[in-house]
């Protein structure tokens, strides 16, 4: 192909990606599917890769980019961010509105929820995003253009002329869901979780490698225009231009015609704030004439034009009575905090989340403090300072322990990571988790076998690994608090019964790292025992289609540790099933599904057991080596996917059919 054809060719790509680039994280209303969109970048990919000079900044494919940086270079605003004036009641609000009626006459409102992230500056030059830049002191700040291009929202180009040459002002936040989300797989990986969803969005835009930015659930609202060429009579039409220009808008921005009406939208904004999927924490007041924001001016802080209210903070103080350590799965150690009881936001609150010694001693929190509690994003609720002032000499430091809390080893803190852990492998805090673990739903579905038996028997003794579950008798269970007859029975039945659980069970309970539901059924299929699976190396296991590269690495480090081979003859010595092949082969043996949408007459756990008990393998993902996509009500992303890779789509009733009957399609 010619340059010159290319070029084309390039435009007309770039351009269509925009716009659907635009649909689907602007209006969220996609119309085409993610499948097709990607197709659209692999072929510009493919085309820059031939063309390499004709890549330009703006393109779609340099989102993610560049080598992580050493640092952020300073730069100067071109307008001085100025921070908002705080108030917290509603006179505040009408003293805000007789000062601003002292200087200027006939003013109305436009009222816009205060998004709790991180202030940006985002400069335009010549409709293009040249450079965006944190807050820093409100003169200079740090060059992120790197991390907030990996922001989808943020257009790399301006849709229209009115905007050309601008500097913009936004809030870049991490939606409550992703939030929640990335905190689970941090605390899942054993590695520390955000406090709260502003931190959240602060600390990744300090992220250095945007490879890790870009993986971050961040998105942005944009509010104000600090600088631009052209001019605008009002508030409100400056932000239309923004929206037409590309730029994620608040949806609840509105305008009012006087304080009264202002006050009754900011009570109306607080009353919303709990069902939207992002923090605010206040109500920002402007004044709508732009003129109007010119006589009234700033002081060397803030705007006079401007104000924010901020709602009642989900915060609260009590006294702080003992600093307990968690030991986690992993083995990383959790300073947690008693507390008196106290509500907060509705909710009684007698524990909260100190996060890590660092952040412990960086606060310098102490045990008899008065602490200020605050729950935010919906997550366990956090200390956020002590009152140093309440302090009456008594209150103690809470050290970094030398030692496990459970079992006395001696703790590591690898030079460099924030998390101190217990590197023992039989500490019982571990073995509990790794208890409940195997004995969960999902792995050898042990009843009867909560979280607090599992802590009794390990108090008592009774249980140092897995295979003991299998040893422990009825005298032995008796001497439980709380057990009689009936109930002990009820779990010796139950751990008996694990006995004959699928091999796929087995694999997941055994808590391999990185080995999930889906790889240890794929393991199942293809392995007959567990002895063969363990046999397999790391190299051989990459090859399995569907099996990550980690995790094969991970299961190679399980099977070579000696205590893992030795639990393993102990479980076959115990006779748990650790064959897959004596299994009968059914018609669905090896069969790849997906569920998408919602089953009428099954729960989607129901469903998978359907499969998984006949050797089928329930796919979590739509990948082109499945048998059957199996479509209920409301089915998301992952039904035109199927389609586009013309997977056999089936309904509810054709499913039931192939599970009671064995009726499936032959390759
Ligand atoms: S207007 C000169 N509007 O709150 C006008 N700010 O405490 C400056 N913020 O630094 C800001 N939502 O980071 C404005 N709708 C909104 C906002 C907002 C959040 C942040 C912003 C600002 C801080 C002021």
């Amino acid at each position: 192909m010619k340059k010159q054809e290319a070029k084309k060719k390039i435009d007309r790509l770039r351009k269509e990606i925009a716009i659907h680039n635009h649909k689907y994280y602007i209006e969220n209303n996609p119309v085409i599917s993610d499948y097709e969109f990607d197709q659209l970048l692999k072929k510009l990919e493919a085309l820059e890769e031939h063309f390499p000079d004709l890549i330009t900044p703006d393109s779609p494919t340099q989102r993610v980019g560049g080598k992580p940086l050493e640092g952020f270079e300073t730069v100067k605003h071109k307008v001085a961010m100025l921070s908002l004036d705080n108030t917290y009641t509603y006179d505040e609000l009408r003293e805000f509105d007789e000062r601003v009626k002292k200087h200027v006459i006939d003013v109305s409102y436009v009222i816009e929820p205060k998004i709790d992230g991180a202030g940006v500056a985002l400069l335009y030059k010549n409709g293009m995003f040249v450079r965006g830049a944190t807050r820093g002191d409100g003169i200079r700040g740090d060059d992120i253009t790197i991390n907030l291009k990996t922001i989808r929202s943020i257009p790399l180009k301006l849709r229209d002329k009115t905007l050309q040459n601008v500097e913009v002002r936004g809030e870049v936040y991490m939606p409550l869901k992703g939030f929640k989300q990335y905190n689970k797989e941090q605390k899942k990986k054993g590695e520390t979780a955000f406090a709260n969803p502003r931190n959240a969005a602060a600390g990744s835009l300090r992220q250095l490698n945007p490879h890790i930015v870009a993986t971050r659930p961040l998105d942005i609202f944009v509010y104000f225009i600090s600088f631009s060429e052209k001019q605008f009579e009002t508030h409100q039409q400056a932000v239309e231009a923004l929206k037409n220009a590309g730029f994620r808008v608040n949806p609840l921005i509105k305008k009012v015609n006087n304080i009264e009406e202002a006050i009754d939208y900011c009570k109306d904004l607080e009353q919303q704030r709990e069902s939207l999927d992002y923090e605010i924490d206040g109500a920002v007041i402007k004044v709508n004439s732009i003129k109007q924001q010119e006589e009234l001016g700033s002081t060397t802080k803030h705007p006079r034009w401007a104000i924010a209210y901020k709602f009642a903070a989900k915060q609260a103080t009590t006294k702080l009575t003992d600093i307990t350590i968690q030991v986690g799965r992993t083995g990383v150690l959790t300073p947690v905090a008693i507390l008196e009881p106290i509500e907060v936001g509705g909710v009684t609150v007698s524990r909260a989340t100190l996060h890590n010694f660092d952040e412990l001693k960086r606060k310098d929190i102490r045990v008899g403090d008065r602490v200020l509690v605050e729950r935010s994003g919906d997550v366990i609720p956090q200390v956020v300072k002590s009152i140093v002032e309440k302090r009456t000499g008594s209150e103690k430091r809470k050290n970094i322990p030398k030692t496990c809390p459970i079992c006395g080893t001696a703790i590591v803190h690898p030079e460099g990571e924030v998390a101190i852990r217990c590197p023992n492998k039989q500490c019982p805090a571990r073995l509990k988790w790794r208890i409940k673990y195997y004995a969960s739903r999902d792995a050898m579905d042990i009843d009867h076998l909560g979280e607090s038996t599992i802590d009794k028997l390990i108090e008592q003794g009774l249980i140092d690994n897995i295979a003991d579950l299998y040893a422990l008798t009825k005298e032995d269970i008796l001497t439980l608090d709380g057990f009689k007859e009936k109930a002990a029975q009820n779990l010796l039945d139950s751990i008996e019964k694990s006995k004959q659980q699928d091999l796929s069970r087995l694999i997941f309970g055994l808590g391999i790292r990185h080995v999930g539901k889906y790889a240890a059924q794929l393991l199942a299929t293809r392995y007959a025992s567990i002895d063969e699976l363990a046999k397999t190396s790391p190299e051989e296991l990459k090859e399995i289609d569907g099996l990550g590269e980690k995790t094969a690495e991970s299961i190679g480090t399980f099977f070579a540790t000696e205590e893992n081979i030795h639990l393993i003859t102990r479980l076959k010595d115990i006779g748990i099933k650790t064959h897959g092949a004596e299994k009968e082969r059914t018609p669905l043996t090896g069969k790849k599904f997906l569920f998408t949408g919602s089953l009428r007459s099954l729960s989607r756990p129901e469903a998978s057991d359907l499969v998984t008990q006949q050797g089928g393998i329930v796919s979590p993902s739509v990948n082109k080596n499945l048998d059957y996509v199996v479509v209920g009500e409301k089915p998301g992303s992952k039904y035109e996917k199927a389609q586009k890779l013309n997977l056999a789509i089936i309904s509810e009733d054709e499913f039931l059919t192939i599970v009671k009957k064995g009726d499936v399609k032959h390759d």
